[in-house]
């Protein structure tokens, strides 16, 4: 029998499928439901320094290439979701990861202060989130300097590994990988949505109500693909692939460019809740078919020359 157990940081997965942060609402009990359903890790919805109400509707519109969404990051603060992290961890079979965010460089060390008493395995830093702006007006994660600070205020805050969760739209995702490695990140997520827009020709006018949004889903994949690939060559750390994965072979594509557990999102709107059993099981397909022992054997070998 093959084997796709995975480790991120020491913690162990039995699946490499982890739910992508912000698809399955807020709530500690939605993360147990998707862990139930199989996936090797869940993250949650991204907590900030307080209650935070998001942008208003619409904020999620499909197009043929995935979704647009532009949510907002909407939450309850820290103070309100530590036992919501908490009860997923007591309930959830699979590790809970956190993810959090903050406006300032100095709110990130906060909240993974604050969260860091839930004791999650794992911290996910949204340095990323192309719909809320950062102090400078942009996304952290768009500046190797300013990704690096927000993780090294992480790091002084906290002794649970860090991952830094990386967007896609930077002239060198291989230069923003290597700033926060060298902050002390302990793992690297990528990616996070990629700046777009959907206009209703009927009315003339963008639909999302925040104009535009992060383009997730099938159309994310191949952009993911690159930045995992040139991630994999720029650092030493695990890295998480995210976007459009929705079958087995997405989740093979990116172990091959350089991953060692994936996370899904928009999948979950094609394929329910199940997607994770069926991608674990057409990961296992695959590697049964082609002769492979285990996951380890495929991460990063789209490398070997
Ligand atoms: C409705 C929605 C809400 C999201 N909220 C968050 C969030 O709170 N924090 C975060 O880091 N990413 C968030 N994301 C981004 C996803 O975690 C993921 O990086 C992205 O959707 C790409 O993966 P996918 O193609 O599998 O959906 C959100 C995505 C969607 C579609």
């Amino acid at each position: 029998m093959v084997s796709i157990e995975t480790s991120i940081c020491g913690v162990r997965l039995v699946n490499p499928t982890v739910l992508a942060s912000g698809i399955v609402g807020v709530s500690g009990a939605a993360l147990v439901f998707a862990a139930k359903n199989g996936a090797g890790a869940v993250v949650s919805k991204s907590i900030g320094p307080r209650e935070r109400e998001g942008h208003n509707n619409p904020v999620l519109v499909e197009f043929e290439g995935g979704f647009l969404n532009a949510v907002g990051l909407p939450n309850s603060g820290v103070e309100n979701t530590i036992d919501e992290i908490k009860f997923a961890i007591k309930h959830s079979a699979s590790p809970v990861i956190a993810s959090i965010f903050g406006g300032t460089k100095e709110e990130f060390g906060l909240v993974a202060e604050r969260i860091s008493e839930a004791k999650p395995p794992l911290i996910e830093v949204n340095l990323s989130c192309p719909n809320t702006a950062s102090d400078f007006g942009m996304p952290f994660a768009l500046s190797s300097k300013d990704a690096a600070e927000v993780i090294s205020i992480v790091k002084d805050n906290t002794k649970i590994p860090v991952i830094a969760k990386l967007a896609p739209n930077v002239p060198s995702i291989k230069e923003i990988a290597k700033a926060v490695a060298d902050a002390g990140a302990d793992a690297i997520s990528a990616i996070n949505t990629m700046p777009g827009m959907v206009i209703d020709i009927k009315t003339s006018k963008p639909v999302l109500h925040n104009k535009e949004g992060g383009v997730s889903g099938p159309a994310l994949k191949p952009i993911a693909m690159k930045c995992v690939y040139d991630i994999y060559e720029s650092v030493d750390i695990p890295i998480i692939g995210i976007g459009g994965v929705t079958y087995g072979k997405d989740a093979v594509e990116l172990a091959m460019a350089g991953a060692c557990a994936v996370q899904i999102g928009t999948g979950i709107y094609y394929r329910g809740i199940e997607i994770f059993k069926k991608v674990s099981e057409e990961i296992k397909e695959f590697l049964q078919e082609h002769g492979y022992d285990k996951l380890e054997d495929i991460i990063g070998i789209a490398h070997d020359e």
